[in-house]
C-alpha cells in the first residue's frame, strides 16, 4: 500500500507535535515542583521581614513583589542579592544559610510568578552610564532623597517612609545606571518610593539631575 504524501506528512506532524506536548508538559510540571519549592523556602526564610506574599513593610524589608522592581531585576540581580545578601544592612546571605544554589533558583522562580508586564531587565542593563556631577547630586540628593535614605544613602529603619541602603555597596555593586534610573524616574508602586519625574512626580527631577544623583551615590560606597 502507499500512503499518500500529504497524509505521511500530516502523520509525522501530528507526532512531532505530541512529542513537543509532553516536552512542554514535563517543563511545565518541572517548573511548577520549583514554584512550589520557593514557596516553601520563602515562607520558612524570607516573611519574617518581606511579609507573606513579599509584599514588603516600609521600615523592615522593601516589597519583592512589587511591579516596577520585577520588570527591571534580572533572575541575576534577585539571585546575586539572596545569595551575598546586603552588608550593614538587615538583608542576611543566603547563600551561606540555605542549602544550595537550587534553593536559590527556586526562590526567584516563586518570586517570578509575581512578575506583570514587559521584562525590561536587558534594557535597563544596557542603558548609557550616568554623566552627571556628583557635587550637584549631594545637593539634590540632600533636598529629595535624604529624608528617607539616610544622609549618606545609609537607609533608615525607623519609620514609615524609610528607605533602603542606596548608598551601600551591596545595592551599588549589583545595580546598573539603568536600574537606578528608572527607579528615581517611575518609583514603585505602593510603597513610599514615588516617581521624580514629570508634573506628577514628588520633585520634577530632570534627566541631568537625576543623572547627578546617581553620579554622587557612585562615589558613596
Ligand atoms: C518618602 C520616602 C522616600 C523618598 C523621599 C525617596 N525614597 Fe527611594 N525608596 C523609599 C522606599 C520606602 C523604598 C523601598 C520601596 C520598596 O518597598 O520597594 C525606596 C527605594 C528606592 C530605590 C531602590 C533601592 C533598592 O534597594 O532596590 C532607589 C534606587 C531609590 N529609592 C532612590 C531614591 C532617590 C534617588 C531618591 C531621591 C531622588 C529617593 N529614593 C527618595 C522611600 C523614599
Ligand atoms: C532579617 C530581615 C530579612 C530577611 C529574613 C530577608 N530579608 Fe531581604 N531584605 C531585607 C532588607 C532590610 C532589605 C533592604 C536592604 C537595604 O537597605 O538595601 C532586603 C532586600 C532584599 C532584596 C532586594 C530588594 C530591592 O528592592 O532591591 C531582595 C531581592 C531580597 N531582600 C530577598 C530576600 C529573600 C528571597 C529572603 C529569604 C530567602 C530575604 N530577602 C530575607 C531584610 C530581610
Amino acid at each position: 500500500m502507499r500512503i499518500k504524501k500529504s497524509r505521511w506528512l500530516a502523520c509525522v506532524g501530528g507526532v512531532a507535535l505530541l512529542f513537543v506536548g509532553l516536552v512542554a508538559s514535563d517543563v511545565s510540571a518541572g517548573s511548577k515542583q520549583l514554584v512550589r519549592k520557593g514557596n516553601v523556602l520563602f515562607e520558612e526564610n524570607c516573611v519574617a521581614c518581606h511579609q507573606k506574599g513579599g509584599v514588603g513593610q516600609a521600615g523592615v524589608a522593601p516589597s519583592l513583589t512589587n511591579k516596577e522592581f520585577l520588570s527591571i531585576a534580572s533572575d541575576k540581580f534577585l539571585f546575586e542579592t539572596i545569595r551575598d545578601g546586603r552588608t550593614d544592612t538587615p538583608m542576611p546571605a543566603f547563600g551561606e544559610m540555605l542549602e544550595s544554589d537550587e534553593d536559590i533558583t527556586a526562590i526567584v522562580a516563586y518570586l517570578r510568578t509575581f512578575s506583570q508586564g514587559k521584562d525590561l531587565s536587558s534594557k535597563v542593563e544596557n542603558a548609557r552610564a550616568a554623566m552627571g556631577d556628583p557635587r550637584l547630586g549631594k545637593r539634590w540628593f540632600q533636598q529629595v532623597c535624604e529624608g528617607c535614605h539616610g544622609v549618606r544613602g545609609q537607609g533608615g529603619y525607623d519609620s514609615e517612609g524609610s528607605g533602603t541602603a542606596i548608598g551601600k555597596a551591596g545595592f551599588l555593586n549589583k545595580a546598573s545606571d539603568g536600574f537606578i534610573r528608572y527607579i528615581i524616574k517611575n518609583g514603585r508602586s505602593n510603597t513610599a518610593m514615588r516617581g521624580f519625574s514629570g508634573p506628577t512626580g514628588l520633585a520634577n527631577l530632570s534627566d541631568q539631575e537625576i543623572d547627578d544623583i546617581i553620579s554622587y551615590l557612585r562615589i558613596l560606597q
